[in-house]
């Protein structure tokens, strides 16, 4: 694994000991394992109840077997996709997400988690998943070529007529790119300071923003081969982050 996807692993491995449900919704009143567990699972089905009227607005997607939840933390929206699909598959990068998502979720047995390490999805064949879902994650990769491989994966495994929803920021402001918590956490932690200390001591955690503009987003997808279907501002937590969601088709090979 190259060391920029090395360090970004770690450090969501770091937020999932640390404090996992905060570092999927980080509301600051929730931090330090404040989040009730019943509230932070309904703000999921919240979520889906919002993505199920736009499936049925949009058309797509064609048929509900496999959905894909990339980034699936403890699987707050996995869960919340298991009455609508036939099979739900929640991925991620890092170990103690996964391994609370197991825990969490034994009574949804058509969810299923799984750790993936790869830059890419490769463990899942083409055409695989009518829906792919994926929000607060492409965020918080590395740079922006690890989240184009990411992208260009998911229309690859897109099945014909699926849909693939996919939360991006646009733009971040310059004073927001100085992530001055989180370069200090990364030296410290370098030094071998325990991310125990780091966090609940210093007031610190590893976690990063990255944007990619708008017709960025929309010219890879489509050279990918996926068609655009909507891009709409969403409500990010800070409201100084511009931020996009994403609604995505792929075309039939027969009618191209
Ligand atoms: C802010 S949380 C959001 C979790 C979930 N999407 C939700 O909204 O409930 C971001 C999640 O993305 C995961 N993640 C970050 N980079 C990833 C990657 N390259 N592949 C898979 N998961 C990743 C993190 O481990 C974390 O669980």
């Amino acid at each position: 694994m190259n060391p920029a996807l090395r360090r970004h692993q770690r450090d969501w491995e770091d937020l999932g000991d640390l404090d996992p449900c905060w570092a999927i919704l980080a509301y600051p009143d929730r931090r330090f394992g404040r989040w009730d567990l019943d509230e932070f699972f309904r703000s999921g089905e919240v979520e889906i109840g919002r993505l199920t009227a736009d499936m049925q607005r949009l058309g797509h997607p064609a048929k509900r077997e496999r959905a894909l939840d990339f980034g699936c933390g403890v699987g707050r929206l996995t869960r919340a996709l298991s009455p609508h699909f036939r099979h739900c598959y929640g991925v991620d990068v890092s170990a103690p997400m996964i391994a609370a998502a197991r825990k969490l979720n034994t009574a949804f047995p058509n969810c299923e988690f799984t750790l993936n390490a790869d830059p890419d999805l490769r463990m899942f064949p083409d055409n695989h998943f009518d829906l792919i879902y994926s929000v607060l994650v492409l965020q918080h990769l590395p740079t922006r070529a690890a989240m184009a491989a990411y992208l260009v994966d998911f229309v690859r495994l897109l099945a014909p007529g699926g849909l693939l929803v996919c939360q991006i920021p646009s733009h971040i402001p310059p004073r927001r790119r100085l992530q001055l918590r989180r370069r200090l956490y990364g030296i410290l932690r370098g030094l071998g300071v325990a991310p125990d200390v780091l966090y609940h001591r210093l007031g610190l955690f590893p976690m990063r923003m990255t944007s990619m503009p708008e017709q960025d987003v929309r010219a890879l997808l489509t050279a990918a081969g996926s068609r655009v279907l909507e891009a709409r501002a969403d409500a990010m937590a800070s409201t100084e982050i511009e931020s996009r969601t994403y609604y995505v088709t792929k075309p039939d090979r027969m009618i191209h």
